[in-house]
């Protein structure tokens, strides 16, 4: 096994056991206000506490990048880690059991290694650059559903920037044309593992951050999908408006979006 995704391994444990444990202590959990309709608790802090230590005890001098920390900058600038603690975390204030860690590993820019942990279902989803995608061992081949029809989409309303509602539901109502249903599962790691593993045929956020979908992104790839914009393009690394699915659905939508989208959604 690649020796990062080892590491990336074990720290996802680690930090989903703790976050797991957690969870069946209520009165441990204390939760504060992030920013608009968003939420942060002392068990994201801890959980990514655990897997910085982790990282650190084998590679010291690389960059680390989570999403309750910020930027860790190393030696080794050009190895970085991408590290969202517990996506999900309204499902978890809320005791709904759906959230996941999620880790990446970038090298120059291009990420090689991915691993999401859901600890409430022991579910670990794993991909390599150029060597397939993974759930517990097994290998994950995206469900070649090439048609709107009969497709299930999952997506996530844009609760943190409301300036897009109106496109947004726009969006929905074209697709919902087409498609059979839609999901919204309250994580967007998971939603992109789902791609992968055509438990839902395909998924579009807006404004989404690095460390929500870049260890997703590589399970879709590598399970035989694309991820782009909502052109069809590769700017969703800056814009955050993420289409992911097979490419003839990722076609699809991005065709039946195209006449919503406001102009901040053009990229
Ligand atoms: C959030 C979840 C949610 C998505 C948000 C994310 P967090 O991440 O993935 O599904 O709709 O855009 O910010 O805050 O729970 O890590
Ligand atoms: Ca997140
Ligand atoms: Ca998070």
């Amino acid at each position: 096994m690649h020796p990062m995704l080892t590491i990336a391994i074990r720290a996802a444990r680690q930090a989903g056991n703790f976050i797991a444990k957690s969870y069946e202590k209520p009165d441990s959990i204390e939760i504060m206000a992030k920013g608009q309709n968003g939420f942060v608790t002392n068990i994201d802090k801890k959980a990514e506490q655990i897997i910085i230590e982790v990282i650190q005890k084998s590679y010291p001098t690389h960059t680390i990048i989570t999403e309750e920390s910020g930027q860790i900058l190393g030696e080794k600038n050009d190895i970085q880690w991408v590290i969202d603690p517990l996506d999900g975390t309204t499902n978890f204030t809320k005791r709904l059991p759906h959230f996941a860690v999620s880790i990446a590993v970038r090298i120059n820019d291009r990420t090689e290694i991915a691993a999401i942990y859901n600890p409430m279902l022991n579910e670990l989803f794993t991909a390599v650059r150029g060597q397939g995608a993974q759930l517990n061992g097994y290998r994950l081949r995206l469900k070649n559903n090439n048609e709107l029809e009969g497709a299930i989409i999952a997506t996530g309303f844009p609760f943190k920037a409301k300036q897009h509602s109106a496109a947004y539901i726009n969006i929905i109502a074209k697709l919902f044309k087409k498609c059979a249903d839609f999901r919204r599962t309250g994580s967007v790691a998971l939603d992109l593992a789902y791609v992968a593993a055509g438990r839902v045929d395909g998924f579009f956020e807006i404004g989404l951050k690095p460390w929500d979908f870049m260890a997703g992104e590589l399970l879709v790839r590598e399970a035989g999908g694309i991820v782009t914009d909502f052109v069809g393009g590769h700017n969703y690394l800056t814009s955050g408006n993420l289409l992911a699915g097979s490419p003839r659905i990722v076609k699809k939508m991005v065709l039946e979006m195209q006449t919503e989208l406001s102009d901040p959604l053009k990229s």
